[in-house]
């Protein structure tokens, strides 16, 4: 059966208030999605493996590390030592990526690959069966807040079409400009894993924005049962 996901991104929390933050969405949450950003492959620095470490001792959640750097391979190590739970890399970063996948297996800790939106969806698909997560961006990376780029729904449609083809158990994640309108329109186009960082974060009232998104998920699990 299709696994339904909500992935909050702390990219919008209040990081003097982070442990806090994250108990208040965690009811709703099924692993947290964590930025790293190295101010090379994106303009911004933003989350280290430090935090990861402090993460992973208020919360039991998954954490899946994002890695927009441009030596994925070293951090990965870093990320999953600090108690990372898998990692998302970018194929523009690791054009090969099978050491990465390979390292992360040794690790004991899942792998993701994520596609930037000029990315075509070619450039993953030889190494579809090697990962446990397409990430589709759906913004270009560096930046919470942005809108919504409609123009990659063909692009998730394809990756949903490539992966039944193939009948492969790999997560199809959307990140990017996330809210209830274009999180339907991901999931009508085939994502099953949700990442939002200001429409949850940023909300007025953060539990209540993830419960409703949580809520729309739930409601395509049910769909699919
Ligand atoms: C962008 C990050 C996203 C970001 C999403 O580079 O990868 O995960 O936090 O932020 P929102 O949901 O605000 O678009
Ligand atoms: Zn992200």
């Amino acid at each position: 059966m299709t696994s339904y996901k909500l992935a909050p991104s702390i990219l919008s929390a209040d990081f003097a208030e982070l442990g806090r933050e994250v108990a208040r969405i965690e009811p709703f949450a099924d692993l947290l999605h964590i930025d790293a950003m190295d101010g090379h492959f994106v303009p911004p620095i933003t989350i280290g493996p430090v935090i990861v470490q402090s993460l992973r001792r208020v919360t039991d959640l998954p954490l899946e590390c994002h890695l927009m750097v441009t030596e994925p391979l070293a951090q990965a190590e870093q990320f999953a030592e600090a108690g990372g739970t898998s990692v998302i890399v970018h194929l523009e970063a690791a054009p090969d990526p099978a050491p990465i996948v390979a390292r992360a297996r040794a690790l004991g800790i899942g792998v993701g690959l994520s596609l930037n939106p000029e990315t075509p969806l070619d450039a993953v698909l030889p190494w579809l069966e090697t990962i446990d997560v397409l990430n589709v961006m759906t913004v270009h990376p560096g930046w919470a807040g942005q809108a919504f780029l409609d123009s990659m729904l063909p692009k998730i449609e394809a990756a949903r079409a490539a992966i039944d083809e193939r009948s492969l158990d790999v997560g199809l994640a959307v990140d990017g400009g996330i809210n209830l309108a274009t999180g339907k329109q991901a999931l009508d186009a085939g994502a099953t894993t949700l990442g939002a960082a200001s429409a949850i974060f940023g909300a007025s009232d953060p539990a209540e924005a993830a419960r409703e998104l949580r809520a729309l998920l739930r409601s395509y699990a049910g769909a699919s049962a």
